[in-house]
């Protein structure tokens, strides 16, 4: 099939390179021609596991390309798939500007029948304003589908070629048929729903993820102060099979470009509606003071942090990415050097050079140099390589043997017996 993505994003691209793997023809635009140049140069503006080498791969067999000419390129297109982001607006409803863009270009196409498959997250009702505003002149020459997507970012690849489900909303046979002929490879259960139940499916599928994480953070806190060890009780609580095992992984909070927004948008519908909504205010809530119990604890263990050196170990908003959107971290280095500390961080891919233009803290080589003098650490993010640093060593370097673990990644009891005072999340 002949397809056009549109927006080089996280969901974009990935969707492009694995499009042009099952043998599509694809080309992913982007407005963006700087973002466009770097990726024909060889440069993925984000640091996905596998999606190099998937690009570089389907660019050498004349499957993908990437362009920043919407309009050349929309025209022998047999499905054209949105994917562009919509961002939280200043209210906490998403930022649309970018996606009803894409739907313009779509618009000024010259007559055909197309497909227009919406990725993008948008809120209960957009697919069938869009479908509305491209057919307008009544000839219903497009045929919108919501097929929101479930992928991880760090684990994408994965995501997309082994989905729990794919869900396809849309209203007529045709479009049916396109989308299972696109998503031909993929082994998963198909849910053929409306547009609005489609787009409901992810913002909902998402709040649950950040309201069990608000959870296990919630019990994590109480096994803190009366007794318990949190990994011990999440793994029983997991068992259940009515609860499940994942995302009961508690820590700094849920961050990311997704759960933060996605919450907040959910809300933000309830309410233009009547319908309470406290229920996703207290997750935003409970995750808010989760970011917050970090500088609390550095407090409670240091005093005044003024003029205190901390180690903060990861930027990213969570493991295998370069992405800082909403991370815990930024918050966490703003608090501190607002009460006067001094922040040595250490990522190993996030562009901290970058970041340090607009967070006050020094960006270090490696773990050991961030940890160097420093009167507590902090790990915000779960990345492997933390999990393998020396104890021993980190003592040696630290002024204050003081680990504040933001993902629970050492045991308390071990850490104590090799000098340093650990202390989960
Ligand atoms: C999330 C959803 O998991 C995807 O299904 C969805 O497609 C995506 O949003 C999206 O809407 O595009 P993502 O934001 O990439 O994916 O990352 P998650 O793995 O969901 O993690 C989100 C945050 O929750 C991270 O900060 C992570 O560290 C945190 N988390 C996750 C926990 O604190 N505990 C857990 O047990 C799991």
């Amino acid at each position: 099939m002949k397809i056009c993505v549109i927006g080089a994003g996280y969901v974009g691209i990935v969707s492009a390179a694995i499009f042009a793997e099952w043998g599509h023809n694809v080309v992913c635009v982007d407005k963006n021609k700087d973002k466009i140049l770097q990726i024909n140069k060889g440069h993925l503006p984000i640091h996905e596991p596998g999606l190099k080498k998937l690009v570089e791969q389907n660019r050498h067999a004349g499957r993908l390309y990437f362009s920043s000419d919407i309009r050349d390129r929309l025209s022998d297109r047999e499905i054209v798939v949105i994917a562009v982001g919509t961002p939280p607006g200043d209210d906490g409803r998403p930022d649309l500007s970018a996606l009803w863009e894409a739907v313009e270009s779509i618009r000024a196409l010259p007559a055909g029948k197309l497909i227009v498959a919406v990725k993008s997250t948008v809120p209960v009702g957009t697919c069938a304003e869009i479908s509305c505003f491209l057919n307008d002149i009544g000839n219903d020459q497009f045929e919108v589908v919501a097929a929101p997507e479930f992928l991880r970012q760090g684990s994408a690849i994965h995501d997309f070629l082994l989905p729990d489900r794919m869900i396809i909303g849309c209203h007529s046979e045709p479009a049916k048929q396109a989308m299972q002929e696109l998503y031909k490879p993929l082994q998963c259960p198909f849910v053929f729903t409306d547009w609005n139940s489609a787009e409901m499916i992810k913002y909902a599928a998402n709040a649950f993820l950040a309201m069990k994480i608000s959870y296990i953070n919630t019990i994590a806190n109480l096994c803190e102060e009366i007794g318990g060890d949190i990994d011990q009780v999440a793994f029983g609580i997991g068992l259940d099979r009515r609860i499940g095992a994942a995302f009961l992984q508690p820590g700094v909070g849920f961050g990311g470009s997704c759960l933060p927004k996605d919450t907040q948008a959910i809300v933000a519908l309830g309410e233009d509606r009547g319908v309470n909504m406290a229920l996703f205010q207290e997750v935003l809530h409970i995750n808010e003071l989760q970011r917050m119990r970090i500088i609390d604890k550095l407090e409670q263990h240091l005093g005044s942090l003024s003029g205190k050196r901390v180690a903060v170990l990861g930027l990213a908003f969570k493991a295998n990415t370069n992405d800082v959107r909403e991370s815990p971290a930024l918050m966490i280095i703003r608090e501190i050097t607002e009460r006067g500390g001094k922040v040595a961080a250490f990522d190993p891919v996030v562009d901290m050079q970058a970041l340090s233009g607009h967070l006050s803290f020094r960006p270090t080589g490696n773990p050991y140099e961030a940890l160097q003098g420093a009167d507590a650490a902090v790990i915000v993010t779960d990345w492997d390589e933390f999990r393998h640093l020396d104890p021993v060593k980190m003592r040696s370097v630290m002024h204050n043997p003081l680990l504040i673990d933001g993902r629970n990644l050492f045991d308390t009891a071990m850490m104590k017996e090799l000098g340093i005072k650990h202390t989960k999340s």
